[in-house]
This record gives C-alpha cells, sequence and structure tokens, in this order.
C-alpha cells in the first residue's frame, strides 16, 4: 500500500492533489469536460471574474512566440451576476474545488466580488490576481506595492473564512516583498507567476502584432522565471506557494516543488494537450515513488 500523501492544506480546506488549472486557460471547466476527467484536478482556477462583464481588448490578442505565447485578452469575461447565473451551477456539479479567480480595478470591487460569492458553497476559495491596475491609485497594477497588497489582503480576509490565495505578478522589483505583504495580511497562500511583460512588433507594419501593444508572455518561455520567483517567494513566507509558469511535464512540475512550491497550475500547456494535468500527476506520484517522498513538503528540504 503506497503512504504518499498527495493532499495539501490551504487555510482550513484540504486539496486533494497538487496539480491544478491556471486561471484564464481553463475557461469555466465545462470547456473541457468532454476531454478529461474534471474529477482529477487538484484545484479548477476560473477565468477571472469581474464586477461588470468585459468584453476585452481588441483582436488580435492572442500571438504565438518563441516557446510561448503573448495574449492580452483584457479579462474579458461575463461580469458578476452572469457568473452567478450561469456558471456556478455547474460548479454545482463538479468534484474537485472550484477556486474562483477575482480581479478589479478598485480595492472595493475586489471586496464587493468576494462578498457576494461568500454565499456559494461551490466556491472552494478565491485566488486573487493582483497583476490589474489600480485606477485610483495611478493605475499601477495592485501587486506591485507591498502595503496596497497587505492592506487590500487583509479587507479581503475580514470578509472570508474560506481559503485566499494572492497571485502575485513577477512585473515587479521584489516578489518575495509582495509575498510578506500577502501573509501579514492573512493570506493562506501565494500563487506566482502570472504572465510576464511583453511585446511583439511587425518589421513590416512597423506596429505592434496586438492591439494593445504589449500583452502577457506564457508558456516554456517563462518557466525558470518562474521557478527563481517561486524559490525567493517560498523563502520569504511560511504559507503555502503554488507555482505556475510554463509547466508542461512533471518534471517541469518537480522543478517548481523542488524549489519550494507545495502544488502547481498548469496553464498554456493545456492548449496543447488538455490531458496534461493528469499526466504529471502521475508522473509526480511515481517520482515521490522513486525518490521515498512521502508528502508535498518532502520536497523542499533539498534546495537550501
Ligand atoms: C489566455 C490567457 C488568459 C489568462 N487569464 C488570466 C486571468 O483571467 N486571471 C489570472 O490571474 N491569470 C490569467 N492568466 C495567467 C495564467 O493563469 C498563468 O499565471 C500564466 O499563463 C503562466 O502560466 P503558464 O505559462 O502555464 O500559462 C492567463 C493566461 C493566458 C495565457
Amino acid at each position: 500500500m503506497s503512504t504518499i500523501k498527495l493532499q495539501l492544506n490551504i487555510g482550513t480546506k484540504t486539496l486533494p492533489n497538487p496539480v491544478g488549472v491556471a486561471s484564464g486557460t481553463f475557461g469555466y471547466g465545462s470547456e473541457y469536460e468532454k476531454l478529461i476527467g474534471l474529477e482529477h484536478l487538484g484545484g479548477l482556477y476560473t477565468k477571472a471574474v469581474t464586477l461588470e462583464p468585459r468584453p476585452g481588448n481588441g483582436i488580435p490578442r492572442i500571438i504565438e512566440t518563441p516557446s510561448g505565447m503573448l495574449n492580452s485578452i483584457g479579462l474579458a469575461n461575463v461580469g458578476l451576476d452572469a457568473f452567478v447565473r450561469t456558471k456556478l451551477p455547474y460548479f454545482k456539479t463538479l468534484k474537485c474545488p472550484v477556486i474562483v479567480n477575482v480581479a478589479g480595478s478598485s480595492a472595493d470591487e475586489y471586496l464587493r466580488l468576494v462578498e457576494a460569492l461568500e454565499e456559494f458553497d461551490e466556491v472552494w476559495g478565491y485566488e486573487i490576481n493582483l497583476s490589474c491596475p489600480n485606477v485610483k491609485k495611478g493605475c499601477l497594477a495592485f501587486g506591485s506595492d507591498p502595503a496596497q497588497v497587505e492592506t487590500l489582503t487583509a479587507s479581503l480576509r475580514s470578509r472570508t473564512a474560506k481559503p485566499l490565495i494572492i497571485k502575485l505578478t513577477p512585473n515587479v522589483t521584489s516578489i518575495g516583498s509582495i509575498a510578506r505583504g500577502a501573509e501579514q495580511g492573512g493570506a493562506d497562500a501565494v500563487s506566482c507567476i502570472n504572465t510576464l511583460l511583453g511585446m511583439v512588433i511587425d518589421i513590416r507594419k512597423k506596429r505592434p502584432v496586438l492591439q494593445n501593444m504589449t500583452g502577457g508572455l506564457s508558456g516554456p518561455a517563462i518557466r525558470p522565471v518562474g521557478v527563481a520567483a517561486v524559490y525567493n517567494v517560498a523563502r520569504s513566507v511560511k504559507i503555502p506557494v503554488i507555482g505556475i509558469g510554463g509547466i508542461m511535464t512533471a518534471s517541469d512540475a518537480i522543478e517548481y516543488l523542488l524549489a519550494g512550491a507545495s502544488a502547481v497550475q498548469v496553464g498554456t500547456g493545456t492548449f496543447v494537450d488538455p490531458g496534461i494535468p493528469e499526466k504529471i500527476l502521475s508522473g509526480i506520484e511515481t517520482y515521490m515513488k522513486e525518490e521515498g517522498l512521502a508528502d508535498m513538503g518532502s520536497f523542499h528540504r533539498f534546495i537550501t
């Protein structure tokens, strides 16, 4: 009998396994229900929901780049009311934890979203997307100031006892100090990284390819940046770290776990093969058996 423990605690709840799917790359789950067994996911992180519906940015809003892709979707989503009416009922049918990714352009928007979602048991927890510009503070991303992160996290904490995961942007000078702000505000975990700021230019049109000019870089190209961010963040906080960025295989995920992550999310990888999360989970289990690792914490003793 295997003694391997794949579950991990986030706040007062337990994720069944360490492999989830990243926000914005997996819709609301229903899009993938015929392709994979959603019950095997260690967390379904939804597309960001905002207070009002958003059409998102104009096209083109995606372009392939070397070992990655650049997107400027612009948080296109149906908005809170339609999310509650049309998306939440489906989550009730799912056996995996559903973590709602929340985005806003002011602190008040984040708070109103969490308050409105609190009553629904199908919402397992929240992932707070801090890559959004704070319109009231000169459009600087929420996630670029530790004090702002601490204040927002503390306000959110006072409104929910569900798992509160703060998602960090890598487009900052010191990601470790931002993570500490989240921890001090009462976050249960941090996830990192969101996409890296990038630009692609069409040299004949002499124009950026994306209508929004810049976008977020994801995919294998960003994996070493993500692994280094997790290494840094895991040494800055005591709460669990969820690693994201360019994970395509079990070995990619294991790099994150060895760097200090307790769980991972697969994003762009599922565009290539929706079955990747299940393959990664089974690869992690095999590795743990081969290496004599008992639980998700046991990865952390090797790299100090
Ligand atoms: C098309 C697309 C849409 C995304 N939308 C969101 C989003 O709504 N909220 C969020 O927090 N992150 C969003 N992300 C970021 C991913 O969740 C993830 O952090 C990032 O892509 C890095 O992981 P990856 O390299 O495995 O894709 C999006 C990424 C992509 C590619």
